[in-house]
């Protein structure tokens, strides 16, 4: 029990809050987008689709997608002074944290411009979050490879723009995948939003306090490079690749069942679904779409789908209801795309600033709302008189 805390206003004594954007039924599987099916829109609709949803609560009208993606089209650049700011970076430093470091920096550029109290002021705010991500991480992937930044590209959707981004060079013309567009464009719907996760439950409470927008989703960010969270689908990666082969999965099955041994299987288990994450099977499948367009046969997927199979039917993991969820494919999937395993978390905080940032945006507007204040459980030392240093034993 020690350690124990409750959230105050905002949150009610199981440390929940109310919210209208996503609902999860952990048992049964189930995810919604202001109550459409995740599977509906993976399949239908597109990341802007799905922003404009999350940040108003309806899916727009031709027209209204039209002005949304203008308006997120015309933030997508940042303040040519940001690249001197990548700079100061080690050349070999993790994209997550330059993500951070950067990302908190955006404050410094706007933070005259976001009076939060204004309701135009938030939506820009939030518009210029969601422009602004892909062409950071695509800036923080280039940093890291020593190659030149590239600018975004009016004329390309939002995934492709941002895979222009990351893998277009000023020498040659970039030629988009449409295949590939789509499969970064549903891998950004699948990670959009998910409820009060640890990530968004940092932004919300750092946001509680009327801190500025950019610094709040910084907050974020950190909290989602843990391997217990976002860091997963990198850390699932690393741990395919340490099995190799399909034959020694069980050595790895039992390691994780040994309460001795610290080894988890990354990529599966789930704070809340007992059940299989509807984001893994989408993910899965676009695995399979991926690796057939690039014609990789990664034997890694072989290694996934195998140790998935055999988990499936253990009585250790049907018992404790692990299944995979959305970070067990998605690394597989982002290698063959061609990012680096250091890569996979920023991608996960470029989709997650939408429900990120709508979430921050329904706290704000809640008028009931009050800076967030944990309580704790108290263990430690009872009142007692201090001692001065010449008596202490
Ligand atoms: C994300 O919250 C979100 O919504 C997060 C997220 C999002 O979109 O924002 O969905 C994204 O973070 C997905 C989760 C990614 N993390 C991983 O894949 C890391 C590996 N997973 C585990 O570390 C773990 O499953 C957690 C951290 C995700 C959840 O940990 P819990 O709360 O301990 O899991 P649980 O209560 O469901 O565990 C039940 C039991 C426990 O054993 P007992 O204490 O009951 O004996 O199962 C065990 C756990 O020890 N267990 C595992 C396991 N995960 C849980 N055993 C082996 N391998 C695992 N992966």
């Amino acid at each position: 029990q020690t350690g124990m805390f409750t959230y105050d206003p905002g949150f009610t004594s199981t440390g929940s809050c109310e919210s209208k954007i996503t609902y999860i039924d952990g048992d049964e599987g189930v995810l919604l987008y202001r109550g459409y099916p995740i599977e509906q829109i993976a399949e239908g609709g597109d990341f802007l689709d799905t922003c404009y949803l999350l940040l108003y609560g309806e899916l727009p009208t031709s027209e209204q997608k039209l002005d949304f993606v203008k308006r997120v089209t015309n933030h997508t650049m940042v303040h040519e002074q940001m690249s001197r700011f990548f700079q100061g970076f080690r050349r070999d430093a993790h994209p997550m944290a330059i993500m951070v470091g950067s990302v908190g920096a955006l404050s410094a550029f706007y933070h005259d411009s976001t009076d939060i109290s204004d309701p135009t002021q938030r939506m820009i705010a939030s518009i210029r979050m969601i422009a602004k991500m892909p062409t950071l991480a695509a800036m923080a992937f280039k940093y890291s490879i020593g190659q030149p930044f590239m600018y975004p590209q009016n004329d390309l959707d939002y995934a492709t723009n941002f895979l222009q981004m990351c893998f277009a060079v000023p020498c040659e013309p970039y030629k988009a995948n449409p295949i590939l567009s789509k499969a970064m464009d549903r891998i950004f719907i699948l990670h959009a939003d998910h409820e009060q996760n640890a990530s968004t439950s940092t932004v919300r409470l750092a946001g509680s306090s009327g801190a500025n927008p950019f610094a709040c989703i910084a907050a974020g960010i950190a909290s989602l490079w843990g391997p217990a969270h976002g860091g997963a689908n990198e850390a699932a990666l690393k741990m395919l690749a340490e099995i190799g082969s399909v034959d020694r999965i069980p050595e790895y099955i039992k390691r994780s069942k040994d309460k001795n041994d610290s080894f988890r299987l990354m990529g599966f288990g789930h704070r809340v679904y007992k059940h299989y994450d509807p984001r893994a099977k989408i993910m899965q499948q676009t695995c399979h779409e991926v690796l057939k367009e690039v014609g990789i046969n990664d034997p890694l997927l072989d290694v996934a789908m195998e140790l998935e199979r055999i988990a499936l039917s253990d009585d250790y993991f049907i018992e404790k209801k692990l299944y995979p969820n959305v970070d067990f494919y998605s690394g597989i999937t982002l290698r063959a795309m061609g990012f680096p395993t250091d890569m996979f978390t920023v991608l996960f905080a470029v989709a997650r600033t939408v429900g990120w940032i709508a979430q921050w945006k329904e706290m704000i507007e809640d008028p009931a709302q009050k800076i967030g204040r944990p309580r704790q459980l108290y263990s430690g030392a009872t009142r007692r008189d201090y001692v001065a240093e010449g008596k202490r034993k």
